[in-house]
């Protein structure tokens, strides 16, 4: 780590700055990196044989944890979807099943990497707002290192993540109010209370824990970019990290070309799809970003992981579509709800609504001629069913409730 850069103006800090966001216009970080010192590591090194993200140790902000991390977080299976594949007309399609991370979503990357940074500078708690999983996430790895977990979620969260979050131990607050309340209100806390705040975005080593997702599909892809990876996007940290990772990778020589990366969003939750048609309306050309404000909107979608009216890494998930020349797709909740039965139906895979946003993107992609028949594409599934079985069975059929008979099966069966 060589120290922070503001993704508005561009000023650079050291690594010894202890705060979170620009000190100069209050915009995000991001972390900087020596990439000729990781390519020395590298070399020296490679990348170790551990289980979890820790064996990208050289691209992480953090220190390597003595005799590996408690948790097996990364490292998650890319899957050749053939059948779902063949039923969108395309020969190349892969899905990135980070449902089994421990807490069973994206999220336990980014709550690795923050865990392991606040035991670095000695915090003696960890807290979060979130929408669910990041909050579940964060009890999760926090259970597994011992750190005091303290998680704001809005009072509407589904039930499971809620219940994860409790199970860990982690000291659960439902605000009355949406994930923008319980955002403003752990930032609040945090300050007052001084826990060291892992909020999505807003904590610029978020991204460093996610972007390790693109090492791992450049790892079983043999060392090749995709052309594309289909990201669900609320906050754009998910994104934004992604980038992050294939950034580096081609920094220290390891890819020629990073793939497109598309911004999948709920038509009813879609700040940062809105902010890329504005500014490509105006030209990609020439933009000056620290003048670029990131839409807000009133979200409203089944899809809570990705249900935002304020990004906390917009700007960064925007510059991530831009100059990766990615897309931007909104799709209404009904085809993201559609999608969970057709993902798990045709791959085995079953993903929480916001998990299955970047298939029905995927489909409206296809429709359009955006993306062609043999481009090798990776959906990335964020996020487990189980999280959200009410939001599962709004796209499903009822059992079939039967008499205990052979009769009653047959009769079953005609339906
Ligand atoms: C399952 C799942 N998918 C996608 C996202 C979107 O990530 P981000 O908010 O960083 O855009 C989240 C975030 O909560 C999530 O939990
Ligand atoms: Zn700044």
């Amino acid at each position: 780590m060589r120290g922070y850069r503001c993704i508005a103006c561009s000023q650079t800090l050291s690594t010894d700055f202890r705060g979170f966001v620009c000190p100069s216009c209050g915009g995000n970080l991001d972390i900087t990196y020596d990439y000729d010192a990781i390519i020395d590591e590298i070399e020296e090194s490679g990348t170790d044989g551990a289980r979890s993200i820790f064996r990208f140790a050289p691209f992480l902000p953090v220190s390597r944890p003595d005799g590996g991390f408690p948790l097996r977080i990364g490292k998650t299976p890319l899957y050749p979807a053939k059948r779902l594949g063949a039923s969108l007309g395309m020969r190349n399609l892969y899905l990135k099943d980070d449902t089994v991370n421990p807490s069973a979503s994206s999220k336990d990357r980014a709550s690795a990497v923050a865990v392991r940074r606040a035991m670095d500078i000695g915090a003696d708690a960890i807290s979060v707002a979130s929408t669910g999983n990041a909050g579940s996430s964060l009890a999760c790895v926090a259970a597994a290192t011992g750190m005091p977990a303290i998680v704001f979620v809005p009072e509407s969260a589904p039930v499971a993540k809620l219940t994860q979050a409790l199970s860990f131990g982690a000291t659960v607050l439902a605000v009355r109010g949406n994930y923008d309340d319980a955002f403003d209100l752990c930032l609040e806390a945090s300050r007052e209370f001084g826990w060291f705040n892992r909020s999505t975005g807003y904590n610029p080593f978020t991204r460093e824990g996610k972007k390790v997702c693109a090492y791992e599909i450049w790892e079983a892809l043999d060392g090749r970019a995709p052309d594309r990876v289909v990201v669900p996007t609320g906050d754009g940290n998910l994104l934004s990290g992604m980038w992050k990772g294939w950034r580096d990778l081609q920094a220290v020589g390891l890819i020629d070309r990073p793939p497109r990366l598309d911004c999948a969003q709920s038509e009813s939750s879609a700040a940062i799809c809105e902010t890329l048609r504005k500014l490509r309306a105006v030209g990609d050309d020439a933009i000056d970003w620290a003048k670029v404000r990131v839409a807000q909107v009133r979200a409203e979608s089944v899809a809570d992981s990705i249900c935002v009216d304020r990004p906390r890494d917009g700007l960064a998930a925007v510059r991530a579509v831009i100059e990766s020349g990615g897309a931007a797709i909104t799709v209404p909740d009904s085809e993201i709800l559609a999608a969970i039965p057709e993902m798990a139906r045709q791959s085995g895979i079953f993903p929480e609504p916001a998990a299955a946003a970047p298939l029905a993107a995927l489909k409206a992609m296809r429709q359009d001629g955006t993306v062609a028949a043999d481009e090798l594409v990776v959906c990335l599934v964020s996020g487990s069913g189980l999280k959200d079985v009410a939001g599962a069975l709004r796209a499903t059929a009822e059992p079939f409730v039967i008499n205990p008979s052979i009769d009653a099966v047959a009769a079953a069966l005609q339906h």
